[in-house]
């Protein structure tokens, strides 16, 4: 059985600041935690810290969970993430995300890499993402239910908040920065994908793909957070080109798509504050 949310939640308020009440939450993918960075007076806690994420899932040395204010703005970030390619459980993703609903955000912002289905969205390019398919192998909500936590059954159309799209579409022109949209397919990895699965997914209606987001945008919403996901594009997928995709490629191409995250996010940060008030 998960350690319940509350128990959780002893551990983590002993670290958060005094009168610290973030409303923002971000989850920040690998090569985008410069994010991070920027926040004014953070305080952070190591996942090992907290109870109920088991130690054989938290790998590297920058899984954090940090407080500051990000723009004026306080805001939660989970600062490196937690795969199933890894062994991480379904159970601590959702305590992650969790977490971050019980220090007070209403809102989740998932950014990840993720690798392009469309020819013109190239790598270092960013796209929102506005639907998934889960194509990995499991539900995180599958099992006993909490009914303080969330319902038994959620619905899954409005999983990416049309208001919070809009705001991060203007967000991104007013910046000059092109911000493609499409349908995120989920995969568990860690290899990557064969051209043939490549080809079904763009049968499918997928745009992109990656190895992350959709366990913890089923949990977010469960929990009543509302979502908005933006992708770095590292690549072209499987068999889209004549290049092969490499770890190494995917980091390069993340560094010039987190340039443009780090000026994005911020601004659509100030916007989205906005309607919390
Ligand atoms: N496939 C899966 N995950 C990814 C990719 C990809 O091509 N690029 C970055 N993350």
């Amino acid at each position: 059985m998960p350690i319940p949310i509350s128990e959780v939640m002893e551990t983590v308020q002993r670290y958060v600041p005094k009168n610290f009440t973030p409303r923002i939450g971000m989850i920040l993918g690998s090569g985008l935690s410069s994010l991070a960075e920027q926040l004014s007076n953070p305080v952070s806690i190591p996942y090992q810290a907290i109870p109920g994420l088991h130690a054989g899932s938290v790998t590297g040395h920058a899984s954090l969970l940090a407080m500051g204010h990000l723009n004026d703005i306080p805001v939660a970030c989970l600062r490196g993430r937690l795969h199933l390619y890894e062994g991480a459980t379904y159970e601590s993703i959702s305590t992650l995300i969790r977490i971050v609903k019980h220090l007070g955000c209403h809102i989740l912002i998932v950014t990840c890499a993720a690798g392009s289905l469309r020819e013109e969205a190239l790598p270092g390019d960013l796209m929102m993402i506005t639907d998934h398919i889960n194509f990995q192998p499991g539900n995180p909500l599958a099992g006993p239910n909490d009914e303080s936590v969330g319902p038994r059954f959620i619905g899954m159309e409005d999983a990416y908040d049309l208001g919070l799209q809009d705001m991060m579409s203007a967000s991104a022109s007013r910046l000059g920065i092109t911000l493609h949209k499409g349908v995120y397919i989920s995969t568990l990895g860690p290899s990557f994908e064969t051209p043939a699965e490549i080809r079904a997914f763009r049968r499918w209606g997928a745009d992109a793909v990656g190895m992350s987001v959709v366990p913890e945008v089923i949990v977010a919403r469960h929990c009543g957070m509302r979502v908005a996901c933006v992708a770095a594009i590292t690549n072209l997928a499987a068999g889209m080109t004549q290049e092969k995709i490499t770890h190494e490629g995917t980091l390069q191409y993340g560094e010039l798509a987190a340039r443009k995250l780090t000026k994005l996010i911020p601004a659509f940060i100030k916007e989205a504050s906005n309607e919390l008030v």
